[in-house]
């Protein structure tokens, strides 16, 4: 029987590369069922400053599953991140962003980067505590905790171990934040020694993102606190090819919602020229989750194998490299084209 899956369409190109990837999974045969909710943009300017209506939150708690486009959420003013809002209220406390380079076919200075960036997904300065103190002060609460530390410090490790990765690097910036980001540094210290097969590192988070940046083959998995992870996740992708290439993994207890790294875009919505690459591996992650690995595979393969082609969306499309320039649908057509050739 499907398994019935929260989908939400987003704002911006949301909906564009929603349908693409829908497309792709729904020729797969993908066994899930979208009930489809309503939440982000639309539901703010109706006068609900939540972005979310209790419709949406009833299928995200009965399906545990939730299929994400990317949503506009206003910058500096109005209401809380309705991201935020989702990921605190059903505990997905890890968020997984890995990048691998896909050298010589998309074009990228850094051939043999792999990383995977695990990001802790509640606490730190996403956890929303600010006010204004005086007329021209105003304060931002960086929150750190000794249980968030530890399960995401061991996620990431259990992580390493069960797909044979070799090392752990854990980013900090712990010369400064002495507390908060020092006792992430040592629940890392705490932690890694149980787990001797594997190599841990920690770097200051400034020469480590710089570092990062310059040989991204010398990191493997790394953990990290929330908005360090936020910002080191769009380097890597955009280094490793674009931010329209990488998928995520919102991970918790019960819940588990996928969706792209990157945002709404508006400066390309409504174009159809929007990569769908970060919600395909989004999706495939998902089929992995709910036990249809092999669909996930047969996605990816076919994912890879169109890139291999060198049909490739605007974002990583270049020049003198041997490649077409398509549109998001053509691009999901061609995936589709290429399901179970490889
Ligand atoms: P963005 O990630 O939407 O866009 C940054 C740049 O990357 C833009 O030039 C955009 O055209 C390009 N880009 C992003 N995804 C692409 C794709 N799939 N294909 C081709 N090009 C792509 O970041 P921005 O502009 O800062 O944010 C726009 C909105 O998205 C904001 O309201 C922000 O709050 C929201 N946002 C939502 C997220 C979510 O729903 N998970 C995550 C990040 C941002
Ligand atoms: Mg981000």
């Amino acid at each position: 029987t499907p398994v019935k899956v929260a989908v939400a369409q987003g704002d911006g190109i949301g909906p564009e590369i929603m349908k693409a990837t829908l497309s792709i999974l729904k020729a797969a045969g993908a066994q899930i069922e979208p009930e489809f909710i309503e939440l982000g943009e639309k539901v703010y300017l109706s006068g609900n400053t939540s972005g979310i209506d209790s419709k949406a939150w009833e299928a995200i708690r009965n399906n545990k599953i939730i299929f994400k486009a990317p949503i506009t959420t206003p910058q500096g003013k109005g209401y809380k991140s309705l991201n935020v809002t989702l990921r605190k209220s059903l505990g997905l406390y890890a968020n997984l962003r890995p990048v691998t380079s896909l050298y010589p076919y998309v074009p990228t200075n850094f051939p043999t980067m792999d990383v995977v960036i695990i990001r802790e997904n509640e606490e730190d300065l996403y956890a929303g505590i600010e006010h204004r103190q005086t007329q021209e002060v105003y304060q931002c609460l960086k929150l750190i905790t000794r249980p968030g530390c530890e399960r995401i410090v061991r996620y990431a490790f259990e992580y390493a171990k069960a797909y044979g990765r070799k090392k752990v690097t854990c980013m900090v910036k712990d010369n400064i934040m002495k507390l908060t980001d020092g006792l992430f540094h040592r629940v890392f210290d705490e932690i890694s020694i149980e787990y001797p097969e594997i190599q841990a590192e920690t770097q200051i988070i400034d020469i480590g993102s710089a570092r990062l940046a310059a040989s991204p083959e010398n990191y493997d998995v790394i953990v990290t606190a929330n908005l360090y992870g936020d910002i080191i996740s769009d380097i890597a992708a955009e280094i490793g090819g674009s931010v329209g290439m990488c998928g995520s993994a919102n991970i918790g207890k019960e819940v588990a919602m996928f969706e792209a790294i990157h945002g709404s875009a508006p400066d390309i919505a409504g174009k159809g020229i929007a990569n769908p690459s970060g919600l395909i591996n989004a999706a495939v992650a998902m089929l992995a989750h709910i036990g249809q690995a092999e669909i996930g595979d047969k996605v990816k393969n076919a994912w890879l194998t169109t890139l291999e082609q060198g049909y490739h969306t605007a974002d990583i499309y270049q020049e003198g490299v041997s490649a077409q320039k398509v549109k998001t649908q053509e691009f999901a057509e061609k995936v589709i084209e290429n399901l179970g050739k490889t």
